[in-house]
């Protein structure tokens, strides 16, 4: 059974570790996270974007699935299905089809009408039982076609924002999306230490996971940090497996051209950078 968000991050946050979201794009991706959490008998997150939802054809196929793998691969660890960097309408949609979690991205919206939204989506996420994500200050790279710089949010909006009831509130530290450039400066710390000090107990939720060197991962989670997004980390080890496979010319071997051969390497190698996301976060049997 799904669970909602909030009672794993309350207890990350209390034993300084994180909880990973990992954004899923298909059956192999999804089985490969389910699997690798209840291997190492973690909480985990599972992500879905507007643009990966609609891949998957649509919200409720994703909960049919999702909902499907749980009780068919015997999956106790608790499991929250979460819309990652979601619209105001897509949140709707997502609770009605099932979801346990959402994010409201409101981050590009004046902070007025931000708090407004976030205020109506608290009530209902509440009365459902549902957790619910808010963002203050974009998190930069590119998220479905969407650019932003990477900027550092204003602590005090975040306090506004984390007091209207929120379970868990994304602050942008400086982090992006996707790979990070030659020149990146780092996460701000002094942001998130701020952040931190405005929103006490509130689990932060740290975005662009992919990438981050393990020492800022381990300082971030110090300092309130718990829940850590990786999305683009998964693709390219996908995408490196299957190459490999491909131009090794196993798909011309025998059977080799078989999906549930081809994509194989490419779901073991999902499954390995899972583990290595939740060793380092620290929520290993922490289920
Ligand atoms: P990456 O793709 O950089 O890992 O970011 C994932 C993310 O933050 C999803 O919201």
């Amino acid at each position: 059974m799904l669970v909602s968000a909030k009672e794993m991050l309350q207890k990350a946050k209390a034993g300084k570790y994180a909880v990973g979201q990992f954004n899923i794009n298909n059956l192999e991706w999804t089985k490969a996270i389910l699997l690798t959490a209840q291997e190492l008998n973690s909480p985990v997150i599972l992500g879905v974007s507007e643009g990966a939802g609609k891949y998957m054809c649509g919200y409720k196929t994703v909960v049919g699935m999702v909902n499907g793998m749980i009780e068919e691969l015997g999956i106790t660890v608790p499991v929250a299905l979460h819309l990652d960097h979601g619209s105001y309408e897509a949140c709707y949609k997502c609770i009605d089809a099932g979801f346990s979690s959402v994010m409201f991205d409101g981050s590009h919206y004046p902070i007025d009408e931000n708090v407004a939204k976030t205020t109506e989506l608290v009530k209902v996420c509440n009365e459902k039982g549902l957790s619910l994500e808010a963002e203050v200050g974009s998190i930069g790279g590119e998220e479905d076609g969407v650019i932003g710089a990477g900027e550092c949010a204003d602590p005090d909006e975040c306090k506004m924002i984390a007091d209207l009831g929120v379970t868990m509130l994304a602050a942008g530290i400086g982090n992006i999306h996707g790979k990070y450039p030659a020149n990146w400066k780092g996460l701000s710390f002094e942001t998130l230490d701020a952040v931190q000090q405005k929103t006490g107990d509130m689990p932060l939720v740290l975005h662009g996971g992919t990438g981050i060197p393990e020492d800022m991962i381990k300082k971030a989670i110090s300092l309130g940090v718990a829940k850590i997004n990786v999305n683009t980390e998964c693709q390219l080890a996908f995408a490196a497996a299957t190459r490999t496979y491909v131009e090794a010319g196993k798909d011309l071997q025998g059977k080799g051209f078989d999906p549930r051969k081809l994509l194989a390497p490419g779901f073991d190698a999902i499954k390995a950078t899972v583990k290595e996301k939740m060793e380092l976060f620290g929520s290993v049997n922490k289920a």
